[in-house]
């Protein structure tokens, strides 16, 4: 199947003229190809790890040991509880360590926060949770601040994941029930983008973060109580099959159209795009090694950075188009580059520093391949043929006086 998007061609170097005199042109694009091919869609779900972890004989005080004095074949399998949101970008965190710890032979059930007939039900991942349900997953909803009547005390959980709140209001009655049920391990999902801007790049675990920012409460709240192991992941920006926060699909939108890809001059700002496969191994391995795990917060990020132009490239690559770059200086053309553009416009990338030296994990992913299976789906989806507005796009390009030939 070949699909035309060359449109590119039809923007000669010749008739971009510059507005601002600090923003510049790009570097022409590597890619050569002038038309897509669109290869087979392959199964969303290739990323996800197969070699499930085997969990070790944990020497953990609270729920571990019970299960390890009730039953010996019991004692490798963990009873996990997945808090999750209903909305936003980590929705889908949730969906993939429920899959990861299932497919270790752990019990889970992920508690969603809502109706599951509420409308967010329809959209990834929840459109998907029968896959869940498939493998022997539990799916239940209500409400998180009364998660007491809803498990009781009694409820036997080992493992708490929090991907839920994003202050201590919203996290609080979910760890103080785990907290009082004796729950051997909580884990929470944080944001990186907690840290405060800083001279030293990438952000490492330690470094200064906001204060007042509702993440920072949770994870010195859970230090507190007596869980026997507690961990908080700080995820950046996400790909892989569920998300339901626009990432790669900014760019595609743009490429497959045949449309220039605006981008805040210089174009080498770096930032992270981690595939959420490699933060499902991460809470995974904190799982299967909750002493090492212990008291510690982890950059939940892939372990490479990439530029702004270079994510342009990549995702041009796995469409098989050209992408055409225009540099704009925000401020000079009066735009907000938060609502111009789907990334901060700074360098912000973290590391993930505490996982490798503390757990020993290693990221399994590749951006410029995980791409290439995320425009099969965009494709799938047929977000290729939608109708798009771009007006703040022309609005740039208006500017800078780039002629859209669509
Ligand atoms: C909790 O479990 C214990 C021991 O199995 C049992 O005696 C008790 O009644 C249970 N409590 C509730 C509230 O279910
Ligand atoms: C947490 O649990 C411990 C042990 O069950 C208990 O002593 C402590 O008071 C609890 N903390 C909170 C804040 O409820």
């Amino acid at each position: 199947m070949v699909m035309a998007c060359g449109a590119a061609a039809l923007f000669p170097l010749t008739t971009i003229s510059l507005a601002s005199s600090t923003a510049t042109t790009s570097s022409l694009p590597i890619i050569s190809a002038s038309f897509c091919r669109l290869p087979h869609p392959q199964s969303p779900f290739c990323c996800i790890p197969t070699g499930a972890t085997s969990i070790g004989g944990s020497s953990i005080r609270r729920r571990f040991l019970q299960l390890r004095a009730s039953a010996a074949e019991e004692a490798e399998k963990h009873n996990v509880l997945v808090v999750n949101t209903n909305s936003g970008g980590h929705a889908f965190i949730g969906f993939w360590v429920a899959k990861e710890m299932r497919a270790a032979g752990h019990r889970v059930t992920v508690f969603t926060v809502g109706a599951e007939t509420s409308e967010k039900m329809n959209k990834p991942p929840f459109s998907q949770f029968s896959e869940l349900r498939e493998i022997g997953v539990e799916t239940v909803w209500g409400d998180p601040s009364s998660i007491g009547a809803k498990f009781g005390s009694n409820a036997s959980f080992d493992i708490v994941l929090d991907n839920n709140g994003k202050d201590l209001e919203a996290v609080k009655p979910v760890a103080d029930w785990a907290n009082e049920s004796g729950v051997g391990q909580f884990l929470f999902v944080s944001s990186a983008g907690i840290y405060k801007t800083s001279d030293e790049l990438p952000h490492i675990e330690g470094d200064a973060v906001k204060a007042d920012a509702g993440h920072v409460g949770v994870e010195n709240y859970i230090g507190q109580l007596s869980f026997q192991s507690w961990a908080s992941f700080r995820p950046q920006y996400m790909t892989g099959f569920g998300n339901n926060k626009d990432c790669e699909e900014w760019f595609f939108d743009r490429i497959v159209r045949g449309r220039p890809v605006p981008i805040p001059s210089p174009g080498l700002q770096l930032t992270n795009i981690a595939h959420v496969s490699d933060l499902s191994s991460m809470i995974a391995l904190a799982i299967e090694k909750p002493k090492e795990a212990h008291g510690t917060i982890f950059n939940a990020v892939s372990d490479r950075a990439v530029t702004f132009d270079g994510l342009v490239r990549l995702c041009a690559l796995a469409a098989g188009c050209e992408a055409k770059i225009i540099h704009y200086d925000p401020k000079a053309l009066n735009i907000d580059a938060k609502k111009a553009f789907p990334f901060r416009n700074m360098h912000f990338y973290a590391e993930p520093r505490a996982a490798k030296e503390k757990l020993g994990w290693k990221s399994k992913t590749h951006l410029s391949e995980d791409l290439k299976a995320r425009f099969q789906v965009y494709v799938t989806n047929g977000r290729h043929k939608k109708d798009i507005k771009f007006e703040l796009d022309d609005k740039i390009l208006d500017s800078m006086k780039v002629p859209v030939t669509i």
